[in-house]
């Protein structure tokens, strides 16, 4: 068993598919296990990106996720992180295939709906930093 953070991101709150990407999760069989609704403040952003921070993008990057509200998720399961990956699509929006969540709604590399875990360290570090260390109930 596996967790991994996930963010509906602005465009995907505005565009009313919140219950669409929770819906593909849950039906894949993945178990929802935290949730917050927030407009996240510049710093949870800038700490969420930091690896990016000398990217030229960066600063682009943290006024788009800062514009309007998320969705902050954790789900739990199987392989999780590789399969919500693989169910959000590729960031290259050229190689994200029809049938993900980017594939099928998206032709942009930053407003691209949905962000994911890469790593079961970056998961750890984002369920921490988005839900607290002891803010998952289950
Ligand atoms: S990379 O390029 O391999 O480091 O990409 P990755 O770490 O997966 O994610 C990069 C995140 O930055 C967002 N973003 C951009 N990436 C590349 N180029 C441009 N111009 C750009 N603008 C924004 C991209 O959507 C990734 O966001 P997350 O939320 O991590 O998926």
């Amino acid at each position: 068993m596996e967790r991994t953070f996930v963010m509906v991101k602005p465009d995907g709150v505005e565009r009313r598919l919140v219950g669409e990407i929770i819906r593909r999760f849950e039906n894949r069989g993945l178990r929802l296990v935290g949730l917050r609704l927030l407009t996240p403040s510049r710093e949870i952003a800038e700490a969420h990106y930091a690896v990016h921070r000398e990217r030229p993008f960066f600063g682009e990057l943290v006024d788009f996720v800062t514009s309007g509200p998320v969705v902050a998720m954790a789900w739990e399961g199987n392989q999780a992180i590789s399969l919500v990956r693989t169910m959000m699509g590729a960031l290259k929006p050229e190689l994200a295939l029809p049938g993900t969540i980017r594939g099928d709604y998206t032709t942009d590399i930053q407003t691209n709906l949905v962000h994911g875990s890469d790593a079961p360290e970056t998961a750890g570090q984002e369920i921490a930093l988005w839900f607290g260390a002891d803010g998952l109930t289950n």
